[in-house]
């Protein structure tokens, strides 16, 4: 992500100390994968840019895989499935399009070199795979147009379902040419508040967030969609965007990359290691979504308050620490209607190159399949009448919220 108004590399606070490359990525990268962690190094030492650290400093992070809400969440098993696997449909449909498969790879790259190379080779898998894929944000070529090819590149690797990507802080007639620099069919607008504060050389003023959301959906002319960068949604949060002309909003939750700790470990001193897990994790923002969807649109009606505040249903997609095909099975069931991937498949692409990926995909479509086929769920829509069991933190979390777990745990027979 980038910052509305400050440059690449004004940062008085930044760690002089911090390296160029993916070191530890080329260094544990299985021998026939060195080579292609050893170009994208290669590409970063010959431009430094912010990018280059979130890429090196994310990838450390998905290294091992850590418990989050994910965990808290199981399918109650059911011994007859009493379906085949040839009757499972994976597809969706996002923003007024067919998606042949629900998950996808989320916003992360551009604007350097390094993550030039690596929006190539991401939207090289998307594209082998069938699956859509967002750009990292563009504000770096808004700023300084010789970077375009690097977010240009998306668009010459992937014939899919390709998304902009900006921040709040630029104006509408940018966010439209952040559109038409990829030929995108949507636009992503990324609210990262709390990497902002934390970030360095980022931003200290919110105040014209909303105003500019309102311009952005009002000129572009694509769908927008509103998506946290991994710190979740509250309820007051869900239900500000339902009054506004967000087509999507994806939740994008903590449980996976942290944003704060990547900006602290970019400080010079490091100065706010005990903010990180700030935010709402994506099940629990899951779980909010459904609580404002009942509260304004009841049985599918608008209730009052819905029509007084002329509020819309925006479409739901979860991203934020999915790191299984189970966990994509998860959100899917709890109302996501598509699911962003960033930190597992960067990790994957940097240690097995871009084969290693498009294996990776093609694994979890089969294991989605193989999920679905166990629950007996043929659809998307059967799929989010299939019974979970919620606990632990999550469910703690949600009591103390006045959500029902109940609910949950008895959607099949009603
Ligand atoms: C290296 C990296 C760069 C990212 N850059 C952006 C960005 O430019 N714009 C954005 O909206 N989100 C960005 N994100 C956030 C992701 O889209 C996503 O919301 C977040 O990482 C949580 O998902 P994850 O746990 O699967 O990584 C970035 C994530 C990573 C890992």
């Amino acid at each position: 992500m980038s910052t509305g108004n400050t440059p690449e590399h004004a940062d008085p606070a930044m760690s002089p100390a911090h390296a160029t490359g993916l070191q530890s990525a080329s260094a544990s990268a299985a021998a026939p994968h060195a080579a292609y962690a050893d170009q994208v190094h290669r590409a970063a030492q010959q431009s430094y840019s912010r990018k280059d650290d979130h890429v090196r400093l994310a990838n450390s992070q998905h290294e091992a895989e850590n418990r989050n809400s994910f965990d808290d969440v199981r399918f109650i098993h059911n011994s007859f499935p009493d379906i085949a696997v040839t009757d499972i449909d994976l597809h969706t449909d996002v923003l007024g399009a067919r998606w042949e498969l629900p998950f996808y790879i989320n916003a992360m790259t551009g604007g350097s070199k390094q993550t030039g190379v690596l929006n190539a080779s991401l939207a090289e898998a998307a594209n082998a795979t069938g699956i859509s894929i967002a750009s990292g944000s563009q504000h770096a070529a808004l700023r300084d147009s010789s970077l375009t090819p690097t977010f240009a590149t998306l668009r010459e690797h992937t014939r899919g379902f390709l998304i902009a990507n900006v921040g709040p802080s630029v104006t509408a007639a940018q966010a439209q040419q952040a559109v038409e620099m990829i030929d995108a069919d949507a636009l992503q607008v990324h609210v990262n508040a709390a990497q902002e504060i934390v970030m360095p050389e980022g931003d200290r003023d919110f105040r014209d967030w909303k105003a500019s959301i309102d311009a952005i959906a009002e000129t572009v002319q694509v769908p927008v969609i509103v998506k946290e960068v991994g710190f979740g949604m509250s309820q007051a949060t869900i239900r500000y965007l339902y009054t506004t002309k967000a087509a999507a909003i994806d939740v994008s939750g903590k449980g996976g990359t942290d944003f704060i700790t990547i900006e602290n470990q970019r400080r010079k001193r490091s100065e706010f290691s005990y903010m990180t897990g700030w935010g709402e994790s994506t099940v629990l923002s899951l779980m909010n979504v459904a609580t404002v969807d009942n509260d304004i649109f009841g049985q599918n009606r608008p209730t009052q308050e819905g029509a007084e505040r002329h509020c819309s249903k925006p479409q739901v997609i979860a991203s934020g620490g999915v790191r299984t095909p189970l966990d994509v099975a998860i959100a899917l069931s709890m109302g996501a209607q598509a699911v962003g991937v960033s930190g597992h498949f960067l990790h994957t692409l940097i240690a097995s190159g871009t084969e290693g990926l498009i294996a990776e995909i093609e694994r979890w479509k089969q294991q989605l399949g193989s999920i679905m086929t166990l629950l007996g769920a043929r659809s998307l829509t059967e799929l989010s009448r299939t019974d979970l069991v919620i606990t632990g933190e999550t469910a703690q979390e949600a009591e103390v919220l006045g959500i029902s777990l109940k609910g949950y745990a008895n959607r099949s027979v009603h």
